[in-house]
């Protein structure tokens, strides 16, 4: 219902206060002037919004770095990357943003130290030009260093002054039947900061639609994408991991290495919003398939000990379409042979957190090391939380990141390789 290619006379009854313009309208077309075609409808011209792109701690500046290459000037604050964009911006980062967890609009911010100055501030913003009547709207939130704690009643008060605000705005009265799309929001309080967001992703960008199987540990697919990324691999060299478990990195190098949007095979919430355009997302994925580069020859390698890790990593380098480029086999880390130069080795080895573990994993790092002596074209990326990591692999770091697997701090180690040039 967004875009109308009829001319039309509008007759404005209530204008967004945000750049561009959603205009709720009587509209007259063309043919008719001064004929209502029958009632108020939603007219769009592209809207800009604030959005925000959270990301895990550490993974900032990637997904800063990834939202600069769509176009979009980022501004990074502890773990949310700030940019504007209108609803193509929506679809295209949700698309193709490899390392973020979300994309959300922000709806508003302002300060809040008493639940009156909440309720006020919630309700002085324009809900109605996101939520239509129906919508769902179920109210999440979280409170960090201010003065209201409590997060239970934030999000009450939250509810209520949406209630309030939308009621006025749609001339009704009471409980709103929420039957319609669905709108996450998120009330958060920081440093008596109140954020309004909402959130346009759904189910966490992470989830690709790749993933049958998985073992103990997998990786996050988003921290998986970063981890590659950052060893700045080109679909020209080999990608090896040699600790591959369900495939994650491997599958990951192989949708850069091909230049295929993560998102391209799921579904977005903000799809389902009767004021985004169908179109905004069909264009994107459109682009998406243009751009794909499903003739680019990737050798994609991955490895583990364990062979029911190996059937579980094919499987999901089937779903995720790379049934005969990525090659899976069962073999030690410290077995690991190549013919080739220039190579990216990038994992996350067994941490030895269980008891008795520490001895064999230490054991297993020191094979590694041993054996990557023999390849130093090679660039060798180990994620791990073992402080003792480079005294067991046997060389100094050349450069170390401090990122977090989930809880787990970790240390991404890189053994950078002397270039082999012909
Ligand atoms: C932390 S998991 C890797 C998870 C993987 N990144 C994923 O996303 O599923 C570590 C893997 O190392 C494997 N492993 C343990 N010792 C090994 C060894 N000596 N050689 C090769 N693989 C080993 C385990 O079977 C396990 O699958």
């Amino acid at each position: 219902m967004a875009y109308r290619m009829a001319t039309v006379y509008l007759h404005v009854t209530k204008r967004s206060p945000m750049t561009g313009g959603r205009f709720f309208c009587t509209i007259h077309t063309a043919n008719s002037p001064g004929k209502s075609t029958g009632g108020e409808e939603w007219y769009d011209t592209m809207t800009t919004f604030k959005l925000v792109a959270t990301a895990a701690m550490g993974l900032e500046k990637p997904v800063a770095d990834e939202v600069r290459a769509l176009g979009y000037e980022p501004n990074v604050e502890n773990g949310k990357i700030y940019f504007e964009g209108d609803e193509t911006a929506i679809a295209r980062t949700n698309l193709w943003l490899r390392v973020a967890d979300r994309v959300k609009i922000v709806a508003g911010e302002f300060k809040a130290y008493t639940f009156d100055d909440l309720f006020e501030g919630v309700k002085s913003i324009p809900w109605e030009d996101y939520l239509p009547a129906d919508a769902e709207f179920p109210v999440s939130g979280k409170s960090v260093k201010s003065q209201l704690g409590s997060v239970r009643d934030c999000q009450a008060i939250t509810k209520k002054a949406i209630v309030e605000r939308l009621n006025g705005a749609y001339g009704r009265r009471g409980i709103l039947p929420e039957t319609g799309a669905l709108f996450k929001i998120e009330v958060s309080m920081l440093k008596d900061v109140a954020t309004l967001t909402i959130d346009t992703s759904g189910a966490g960008l992470h989830k690709r639609g790749y993933r049958v199987g998985q073992g103990d540990a997998p990786l996050k697919e988003t921290l998986a994408a970063a981890l590659v990324q950052l060893t700045r691999w080109s679909p020209d060299r080999p990608f090896h991991d040699p600790f591959c478990g369900s495939g994650t990195l491997a599958i990951e190098a192989a949708m850069i290495g091909q230049n295929l949007a993560p998102g391209y095979n799921r579904e977005f919430v903000s799809e389902q919003w009767p004021w985004m355009s169908a179109s905004a997302w069909e264009d994107v994925r459109a682009h998406a398939d243009s751009v794909a580069d499903y003739d680019v020859e990737l050798d994609i390698t991955g490895t583990d000990i364990d062979h029911r890790m190996i059937k579980i990593a094919e499987d999901n380098a089937a779903e995720a379409g790379f049934a005969d480029l990525i090659r899976f086999k069962q073999m030690q880390a410290a077995d690991f042979t190549s013919n080739k130069e220039n190579g990216v080795m990038a994992s996350n080895p067994p941490y030895g957190e269980r008891i008795g573990e520490v001895e064999e994993v230490e054991q297993v790092i020191r094979g590694l090391g041993q054996v990557m002596k023999q390849y130093p074209t090679w660039s060798v990326y180990m994620l791990s939380s073992m402080e003792n990591f480079e005294e067991l692999y046997g060389r100094q770091a050349t450069k170390k990141r401090k990122l977090f697997n989930g809880f787990i701090r970790t240390d991404y180690y890189q053994f950078w390789g002397q270039k082999k040039r012909d």
